[in-house]
Order: C-alpha cells, then structure tokens, then sequence
C-alpha cells in the first residue's frame, strides 16, 4: 500500500516522479493549459488519495508558478487533510525584510498564502535565509543540498581545491561544503547597491587562491552577478580552474554564458530548477523529509 500520493506540478514533473518512486507512492501529474490572456488553468491527471504531497517550485515565470502551486494545494486538500507543500526553489525567498523603507516584504504574503490554501506542512531545499523560514505559520523546514552537491564534485579530480563564498552571508554553505569536501575555505566580501543591484568584490590580497582549483559556491545563481565578479577578481589572484555550484540556478537571460567568459569552467546546480547545469538530483535528500 502506497502512503503517499504524489502531485508533480508542471514546473517539478520530473523531481516530483523521482521522489514518488523513492517513497514508493503513487504519483500523480498535473496538465497546464495557458489562455491567450496568461490565465493558467491546472487539471490534474487522476484523484489523490491519502496524504497528498505537492512538488511545484516557484522558478521564472514566477507569479505564475507561485499560483499554480496554491492551486494545486488548494485542489488537493478537498481530497486529503494532510497536504504536505514541497517547494524545492521559493521563488521570493530573497524578499525577507525591508532593506529599503517601504519595501513591501513579499515573503511574508507568501507564508500567509500556503496556509491560507491549506498546507499543513511545507518543505524547502537550501533556502535563502532562516529568517523566511521562519514567516510560515505552519510547520517549515528547510533540507540541505550540500552533501549531493559535494557528492558529485568528489568524483572530480581537482587540484588542491579551495571552497569559496562569494559574500559573507555565504560563509555558513561554504564551511559546510568545504567540510564534507574535506578541504579549506575562504569567503570573499560582496557588496550589493540595493537601488541599482550593481555588485561589487572588495580587493583584497588572496594569495591562497593561487594555483588552486576553486569551487564558488553560493544558495542561488540569478542573473549570475555575483559570480561573474567573484571569479574575474579570483583569476585577478591567479587561481586554476574555477567551478561555480549552487542549489538553484535560476540563469536569467545570458547568465550562463557570462559565467562562462568570466573564465568559469562548468557550472553544477540540482535538479530543484530544471535546466543544463541541474546535473544532481535533490529527490534522496527531499523523499528522507518526507519519509
Ligand atoms: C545573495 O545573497 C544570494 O546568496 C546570491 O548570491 C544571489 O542571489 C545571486 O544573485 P545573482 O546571480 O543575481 O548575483
């Protein structure tokens, strides 16, 4: 008998089948229709029965998954009292205090809406501070991708690798990464224009870098930003190669390939976002969760 059933949002499919076959349960997919409008309209392909859990990430375009992960929510809990939300990647995570006055803290809406809709639990992969976490008024908690993550960079063979953070609120990732890893890291000091979002690496000397194999490891990669400017100032230090790693890679627009003319050799993210450099697979760390 199967515990669970499992409901892949169009946005998961893929993520929400492996982690229906890890949990043994049942899976069931979504259909999206879009109006010429934008209106989407979600029908789901067979009816939940028992605890049902829900697998849509909130990734670009983003209010429309945000929507259709409260619809699917919402729809299931008229088959099941217990309907368990898995949001791999929370799209607005990053909006989690004002940093601006009159900021209008989306991420407080956000935890508002999932209860609001039903959920009676919500789980979240590497998410972006404990302080988002912390704005749902419903059991929450945040998995960690790190040790899949530093899985597949073991079966690498680097040259005396060195982990760094991109910035300081990076340092707690890249200790844990860079101890799974067994190896040392630095973290380097970013600073954000919160008008312009123009970033910027402080220059300090890091003559550890030289000649050493890097892993830049951070939660989100967006419009890539702040790894394009950690890595030009890294090879500024004479490192080797330079690998850049994160949870989620969004990779707005041209990201990718201005990663890759900052000297980036290879860019890993997980599967949390679907995409070219979602080559691990967050299904083992999510179904132990839920399990
Ligand atoms: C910021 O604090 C985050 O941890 C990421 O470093 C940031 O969101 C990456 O965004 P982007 O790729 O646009 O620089």
């Amino acid at each position: 008998m199967t515990k669970f059933t499992v409901l892949g949002g169009t946005s998961s499919d893929q993520l929400a089948r492996k982690i229906a076959s890890r949990l043994q349960s049942k899976y069931i997919g979504t259909e999206l229709r879009v109006f010429p409008d934008g209106e989407g309209k979600v029908t789901l392909k067979a009816k939940p029965t028992g605890k049902i859990v829900v697998v849509q990430s909130i990734y670009p375009p983003v209010d429309s998954n945000l929507i259709r992960a409260l619809a699917l929510v919402s729809e299931a809990k008229k088959y099941s009292s217990q309907v368990h939300a898995v949001i791999p990647y929370l799209g607005y995570q990053r909006q989690d205090r004002q940093f601006l006055p009159r900021e209008v803290v989306t991420m407080s809406l956000i935890a508002k809406l999932f209860k609001a809709v039903g959920a009676s639990k919500i789980t979240i992969v590497d998410i972006h501070s404990m302080r988002a976490l912390n704005l749902f008024q419903i059991p929450a908690k945040n998995v960690s991708a790190v040790e899949e993550l530093v899985k597949y960079f073991k079966r690498l063979k680097l040259r005396n690798p060195l982990v760094v953070s991109p910035d300081v609120g990076g340092w707690q990732r890249a200790k844990n990464f860079a101890h799974h890893l067994g190896v040392d890291f630095i973290v380097l000091e970013k600073h954000r224009d919160r008008r312009t979002g123009k970033v910027t690496i402080e220059q300090a000397d890091h003559d550890e870098v030289r000649n050493r194999d890097i892993i830049l490891v951070d939660d989100i990669i967006s419009t890539g930003g702040s790894i394009v400017k950690a890595a030009q100032y890294l090879k500024t230090q004479k490192c080797a190669r330079i690998y850049a790693t994160c949870t989620h890679a969004v990779l707005i627009g041209d990201a990718e390939k201005r990663i890759k003319q900052a000297g980036v050799t290879r860019i890993v993210s997980t599967n949390t976002i679907p995409g070219k450099t979602s080559v691990v697979d967050v299904s083992p760390v999510i179904a132990k969760a839920i399990s």
